[in-house]
């Protein structure tokens, strides 16, 4: 029997091929060559519609945000250790010494994080903000939970005068926390921003912009364009951490989508295009590969050689982004460098 089934983020409507139900995901013997659909729950029916998406684009693609579930942040976390990976520890050490003249600039704020992960650089923040102030808040926002929850935990046991709100979701969901939590301070670090892409980036700071109050303030971490041998090595690291990460993905796709993908015949890839001045990081498949969607019944054939493009990093220029973010409203404060001026930490305030 045939029926619909959505792809909620696109609202599209698709043909699946209905029967199994749960049964067939929980080892009941499937007829061969068959995909059953199965009903899946939310989170996994909405990676599902974005995998089913991103690969009959052409070139095919996946989009970041699912890179990050409980493997794939924790993978995450020890890239930010690797020795070739400069880009956490030298936005550290720009929010080591910039914290008190960003408190002091800023005034007493609620700290709202998109994309928190760990939090282990915020610290600097809440140190300085907490200094001065019998309380402070901060809400931490962040698709993966168990990440979330630990950070949540640690800071309120270091920071006693720290109260974490924390928020389990995408970033769409802290925008109204932007009018809520007035006056506050907006972190988006780690150079997030360039993860994405040119039209991604317009719709994203349309919506900050939208829904940020005049006179609030904006903390942005973004990583600068430098020799590409140095940018190559951050996202080729010789312990293959960054591979396993890539692979995470793929491999996420076996454990909720029942892809029955092959980890061992796909690579890590991740090259500089110096015209769109971004790194780009792919899954490429080393043999011909037929992949399930096993939620929507489909099936999907992936030759020898293609590429599935997994993540873009943009670099950025200054006074370029500056003026960028000036187009949406946002007034430069104050732009904080290390001295090689690999990374930059901007503080903007909305006009
Ligand atoms: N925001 C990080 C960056 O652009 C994300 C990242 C780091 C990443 N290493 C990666 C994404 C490797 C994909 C693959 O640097």
């Amino acid at each position: 029997m045939k029926t619909q089934w959505e792809i909620p983020e696109i609202g599209l409507k698709v043909a699946k091929r209905d029967s199994g139900g749960y049964l067939a995901a929980k080892g009941v013997a499937m007829p061969p060559g068959v995909p059953r659909s199965v009903p899946a729950p939310p989170g996994v029916r909405d990676f599902a519609g974005a995998v089913a998406l991103g690969l009959n684009d052409a070139p095919r693609w996946l989009p970041a945000r699912f890179l990050y579930d409980a493997a794939g942040s924790a993978l995450f976390e020890r890239i930010c250790e690797l020795p070739e990976y400069y880009l956490t520890r030298t936005e550290a050490g720009i929010l080591t010494r910039a914290a008190p003249e960003i408190r002091k600039l800023t005034g007493p704020v609620t700290l709202i994080e998109l994309g928190s992960g760990s939090a282990t650089k915020t610290d600097h923040l809440l140190r300085a903000y907490s200094e001065d102030a019998d309380s402070v808040r901060y809400v931490p926002v962040d698709v993966s939970s168990s990440i979330l929850r630990a950070a949540a935990e640690r800071i309120e046991d270091q920071f006693p005068g720290v109260k974490v709100d924390g928020l389990n979701g995408e970033y769409e969901a802290a925008f109204p926390l932007l009018a809520q939590y007035h006056p506050s301070l907006l972190l988006f670090l780690g150079s997030t921003l360039g993860n994405l892409n040119q039209a991604e980036s317009v719709v994203f700071w349309r919506r900050v912009a939208s829904a940020m109050p005049a006179g609030s303030h904006l903390l942005l971490g973004a990583d600068l364009v430098k020799d590409p041998a140095l940018l190559h090595a951050a996202y080729n690291d010789a312990a293959g951490v960054t591979a396993q990460f890539t692979l995470n993905l793929f491999a996420r796709m076996n454990r909720e989508l029942d892809a029955g993908l092959d980890l061992s015949r796909i690579a890590h890839e991740a090259r500089w295009n110096a015209e769109w001045q971004r790194m780009e990081i792919f899954g490429r498949f080393l043999s011909t590969q037929r992949l399930r969607i096993r939620p929507l019944g489909l099936e999907i054939t992936i030759r020898a050689g293609e590429h599935v493009m997994t993540e873009i990093s943009r670099k950025f220029v200054l006074p370029r982004l500056t003026t960028y973010l000036g187009c949406f409203g946002f007034r430069l404060v104050r732009a904080f460098t290390d001295p090689r001026q690999w990374f930059a930490v901007l503080l903007l305030q909305k006009e």
